[in-house]
């Protein structure tokens, strides 16, 4: 909230601050006064939406209607009420942070704290209650289309960065809303595909994010997916909602479906769904949880005090964001906050700190002072990524491209000729020559040459409702790449990418690579800062980039996409570096890796075990020293291995991990506390998560392939 220069006014204004001294009891006790106030008819109309977007209000007991509204990269265009069609303001175009993708690949907690805090303050000026992000589901095939809304391969960097988006996010007095609970890790079929999966891999893999979400983050919404799990809607899964979400998890706020995401009046009054979005296809407003609802009361089918549980959670929120009773915001003239440089600067900074350095053959930083000519090729130097991917689309108050960001950088010094290389087309397999042509001719004569490629949102790619047809670049890339590094060995490739791509075709031909995903309203800045050096790039992959697709888990062990609706997750832990380690399968560039403009060393590792239980603490302590020539920011991973199982366990597991600022020369004491569950495993019979005794393998290192220190405790 520090960087909110407002917040203090437009709190008084919109009358949000949450009183702390409200107790849960005093809480409680409002609940049951206003439900004992409500007719069966209102508490129904609690239960689904009114618009697309809004939920209904009681206007005669001071309960207003719920805003709620995409994404992950910022408070979405306003929807007209009954359909997806913009309502065309002219006052809606808010800040476009980076993808989740981008803030996993930054390892740094503190800026997942300042995202949240931004993030939370556009959603206030645009008088959102509830924030649709973020979506915590684990990236499981290279070919998902929405990986790159999701944040990594991994469930621990997954936890530990979204649980900061989430607190800093809602104490800004909105909800946000985890997502897509669980297991929606395709967009092939998501609407039916019934997944299946082992108990120990939907706990170890799929869940710990949104655990962590409900026990640390305190959500107060969470957002069930379309597809089935074993057999039954995620929108209406008792196990899912009831066992584990609401019962073992103790979760308090409220479960909606996602848009259209119900699928039965019975399956969704009795298994733990409490707020019904977007009205039966084709209809206005035909809930599955209206009027089917009250008929099936009044013929005594489903019991009224299922109701009740929902209205009390939705109360429950109403109360968390202290909006009851209250009118709602007048957001009138409020558009000129939106975008504040106070949050520009806040993605600006994520975006810097995201970008990774894959490959440098001393070809980057760039020194502009002795270039003359710059050669920038390809369709990704020039587009704008706001407006695309589907949920998550943004109406950006502005978007600075790559090619505007070094325009903007370089001013006259240096001569920039564009050539667009590639036309992107619905035929992903066309290869425009006579593009490739142009862009050699402009690479020939240039002193540097800096292609911009990757995927965008177009269907079939980065974006909803489809998966990747392969992992292969698309529109002749490879064939531009090939031609242009022939033209000019000077050749950096810049990869605009949320999701693996295969890059064998010329990976060992070019000089320099960094890849990114969407990098938000300030993706120009923030690349020409890392081309020029100003700023040193520290990001690292939160996913594993496989040499081809042949090579990932789920396409080895399977499967993927499923046959006749069923999807069997039969690479079952070895999701990412788990299985590229475990089977030892060499990645393109494996999970955790990324390059700096200086180097650093690891040394002088400690471990030092106090407790046992909750209370057990393992701190691991070891240096880190800057052997470089220039200023850098390191991240330092922590795995555990567990040496002697009963259960099978991947190699190793991330458990831990602290980015470093550090000066040349410079050397730090890092310290990364593990606690109880680093070295735990779910087993399933035991139905709970064990601390088997014995050996363990702390593992230090620079990546999940390149451990530096090692030290064995036994617990
Ligand atoms: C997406 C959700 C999104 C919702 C509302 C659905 O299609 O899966 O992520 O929040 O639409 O736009």
């Amino acid at each position: 909230m520090k960087n909110f220069f407002g917040f203090i006014f437009l709190a008084g204004l919109f009358g949000i601050f949450i009183n702390s001294c409200k107790t849960e009891e005093s809480m409680d006790q409002k609940i049951e006064k206003l439900l004992s106030q409500l007719t069966l008819e209102e508490k129904v109309s609690l239960i689904h939406g009114n618009t697309y977007f809004t939920t209904p209000a009681i206007p005669r007991l001071g309960i207003p209607a719920l805003h709620l509204s995409d994404g992950p990269c910022g408070v979405r265009e306003e929807n007209s009420p009954y359909g997806w069609s913009p309502a065309n303001w002219n006052n809606d175009s808010t800040a476009y942070f980076p993808a989740l993708t981008s803030l996993a690949s930054t390892w740094n907690t503190d800026l997942a704290t300042e995202f949240g805090d931004a993030y939370g303050e556009e959603a206030v000026i645009r008088g959102k209650n509830i924030m649709l992000a973020p979506g915590l589901n684990i990236h499981r095939t290279p070919l998902n289309g929405r990986n790159w809304e999701y944040l990594s391969e991994d469930p621990y960097l997954t936890s530990r960065i979204s649980v900061n988006f989430i607190k800093a996010a809602q104490a800004n007095g909105i909800a946000v809303c985890a997502k897509h609970f669980a297991l929606n890790n395709q967009e092939f079929e998501r609407g039916t595909i019934n997944v299946e999966v082992s108990e120990r891999a939907l706990r170890e893999i799929y869940l710990p994010a949104f655990e962590t979400a409900v026990k640390e983050g305190e959500v107060l919404s969470i957002m069930g997916s379309y597809n089935r799990f074993r057999g039954q809607y995620a929108c209406e899964n008792p196990y899912l909602l009831q066992t584990i979400l609401k019962g073992e998890w103790g979760f308090r706020g409220l479960v909606m479906t996602d848009w259209d995401a119900a699928h039965t009046t019975v399956g969704a009054a009795k298994n733990g769904l409490d707020l019904e979005m977007m009205p039966m296809e084709g209809t206005k407003d035909s809930y599955y949880t209206g009027q089917p609802l009250l008929d099936s009361i009044k013929a005594k089918k489903i019991d009224p005090k299922v109701v009740d549980d929902k209205v009390r959670r939705i109360l429950y929120v109403m109360l968390k964001l202290n909006i009851i009773g209250k009118s709602e915001p007048d957001t009138t003239g409020m558009e000129a906050l939106l975008a504040a440089p106070s949050r520009a600067k806040t993605a600006l900074k994520i975006a810097e700190e995201s970008i990774i350095l894959l490959k440098n053959d001393q070809a980057l930083p760039l020194d502009f002072k002795n270039i003359k000519t710059l050669a920038v090729i390809g369709d990704n130097a020039t587009r704008k990524h706001a407006r695309g991917g589907g949920s998550t689309v943004i109406k950006a108050k502005y978007e600075i491209s790559p090619l505007e960001g070094l325009q903007k950088k370089l001013g006259n010094s240096v001569k920039i000729n564009f050539a667009l290389g590639y036309t992107v087309s619905q035929n992903m397999k066309s290869i425009n020559h006579a593009l490739i042509k142009e862009a050699v001719k402009t690479a020939a004569s240039a002193d540097a040459v800096l292609i911009f490629g990757g995927l965008n949102h177009e269907p079939g790619l980065d974006c909803e409702g489809t998966d990747r047809p392969d992992m292969k670049l698309s529109y002749g890339q490879d064939e531009l790449i090939k031609a242009v590094v022939k033209a000019n060995p000077k050749t950096i490739v810049v990869m605009i990418a949320g999701s693996p791509v295969d890059m064998g075709a010329w990976i060992s031909d070019v000089k320099g690579l960094i890849y990114t995903s969407y990098l938000g309203m300030e993706t120009g800045t923030a690349l020409a800062g890392v081309i020029a050096g100003d700023v040193n790039p520290s990001g690292k992959l939160s996913y594993t980039l496989p040499v081809k697709l042949e090579d990932s888990p789920s396409y080895v062990l399977g499967e993927y996409p499923g046959k006749n609706g069923l999807v069997k997750y039969n690479d079952d832990l070895l999701v990412g570096y788990r299985y590229f380690d475990t089977k030892n399968v060499k990645p393109q560039f494996p999970f955790g890796f990324g390059l700096s403009y200086t180097s650093f060393s690891y040394g002088d590792c400690k471990v030092a075990v106090s407790g046992k239980d909750e209370s057990l603490q393992c701190i691991v302590s070891f240096d880190v020293t800057n052997t470089g020539k220039v200023e850098g920011k390191e991240i330092a991973e922590v795995y555990v291995r567990d040496l002697e199982s009963a259960l099978p366990r991947p190699f190793k597991e991330l458990k831990g991990f602290s980015k470093v600022s550090l000066k040349a020369g410079e050397t730090k004491k890092v310290e990364v506390t593990l606690n109880q569950r680093a070295f735990q495993y779910y087993n399933p019979d035991k139905k709970q998560w064990v601390l088997e005794p014995g050996k363990f393998e702390i593992l230090v290192g620079s990546s999940s392939d390149n451990i530096l220190l090692k030290q064995q405790v036994e617990l």
